[in-house]
């Protein structure tokens, strides 16, 4: 009898301190770790790494904050970006060659959705760029824009004109995650139809839907800036594309109330494009190196 008592008291000790054992593994292993603690000093291996789940990406929210609510320490260039954008004559004088600004394409200083937004494109840069096989950041980019689609000079980018411009760039993409591509950033590339461009059907869609804003001869009127000949965009404009052409006109012409359809936008976009216009002439050395060897590369 009292052989059965001491084995079942033995029984239970050795329950209690195996169940004691498995509390203090327990607390050790599920107790909060500093961020600077190494194993070694917890004393304990580490509990095996949570398997990682990444976070669903943030998706972009379209909200683009006002040039004058800008943090005072940057508001006074945020203003300036603003104003180059929207009176770019005034603001930039000798970087414009025709009589264009910055807001003809990214209406209201690319705040709007509807136009080439740039709201968002602080957090898309820098990217590669497929068309001219390099990276480009923002400064880059907006040279471009500047010797093309302005048919102007590249301002340089310690340039005070550059400058404002990146950092109004910066502020109307707060709060876009970075490297996202805001969807409303991106122009197609196309419109998917087969329909062939037909320039001379594309000259009674100009006669009857956009001379009325942009003049008989495609000159521009106080209404609506130029879309061809001296004070247009020169022809290594993104817009002298077809394609980018009739995309824009379809989705945003005339301005305010779109209703071409896409044949009718192919068909103009033909139209206009064989209308003379100036010749784009580099300003600056375009040509960069796609790829740069590093060090112990170079014979590959
Ligand atoms: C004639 C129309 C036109 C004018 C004027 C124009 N741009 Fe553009 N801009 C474009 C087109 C077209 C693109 C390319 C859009 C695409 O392919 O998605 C572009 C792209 C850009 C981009 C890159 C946008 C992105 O999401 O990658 C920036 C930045 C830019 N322009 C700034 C400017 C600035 C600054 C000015 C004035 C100095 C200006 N643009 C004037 C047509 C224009
Ligand atoms: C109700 C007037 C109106 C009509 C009609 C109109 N547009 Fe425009 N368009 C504008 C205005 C205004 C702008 C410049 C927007 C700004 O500065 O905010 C513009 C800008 C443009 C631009 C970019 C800037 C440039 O000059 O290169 C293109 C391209 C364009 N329009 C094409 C067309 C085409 C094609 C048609 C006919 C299908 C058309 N528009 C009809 C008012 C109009």
């Amino acid at each position: 009898m009292n052989q059965a008592k001491l084995f079942f008291s033995l029984i239970l000790v050795v329950l209690l301190l195996i169940f004691g054992a498995w509390l203090v593994f327990f607390f050790q292993w599920s107790a909060p770790m500093p961020r600077s603690a190494t194993p070694a000093t917890v004393g304990v291996a580490p509990a095996p790494a949570a398997p990682a789940v990444a976070p669903a990406p943030l998706a972009p929210v379209f909200n683009p904050p006002a040039p004058e609510d800008a943090p005072e320490q940057i508001r006074p260039m945020v203003m300036l970006g603003y104003k180059i954008m929207t009176e770019t004559k005034k603001y930039a004088p000798e970087y414009v060659g025709n009589g264009m600004a910055c807001t003809n394409c990214h209406f209201e200083g690319g705040r709007s959705k509807d136009t080439i937004s740039l709201v968002g494109v602080a957090a898309k840069y820098p990217l590669y760029r497929a068309r001219r096989e390099y990276t480009a950041d923002l400064a880059l980019r907006t040279q471009g824009c500047f010797e093309r689609s302005m048919n102007g000079k590249a301002p340089a980018a310690d340039s005070q004109i550059m400058q404002s411009l990146l950092v109004y760039y910066q502020w109307i993409s707060k709060d876009i995650p970075i490297y996202s591509t805001p969807p409303w950033t991106v122009l197609a590339h196309h419109l998917e139809n087969d329909h062939k461009p037909d320039a001379e059907a594309g000259a009674t869609v100009y006669k009857d839907v956009c001379a009325r804003c942009h003049g008989d001869d495609g000159h521009g009127t106080p209404i609506a800036p130029a879309l061809w000949g001296d004070g247009a965009y020169n022809d290594g404009a993104g817009m002298h594309r077809i394609r980018t052409f009739s995309v824009f006109a379809w989705r945003f012409m005339p301005k305010s109330s779109p209703s071409l359809s896409q044949e009718e936008a192919l068909d103009v976009a033909a139209y206009v494009h064989e209308q003379p216009r100036p010749k784009f002439v580099a300003t600056h050395p375009n040509k960069i190196e796609r790829v740069i060897p590093l060090p112990g590369e170079a014979k590959q």
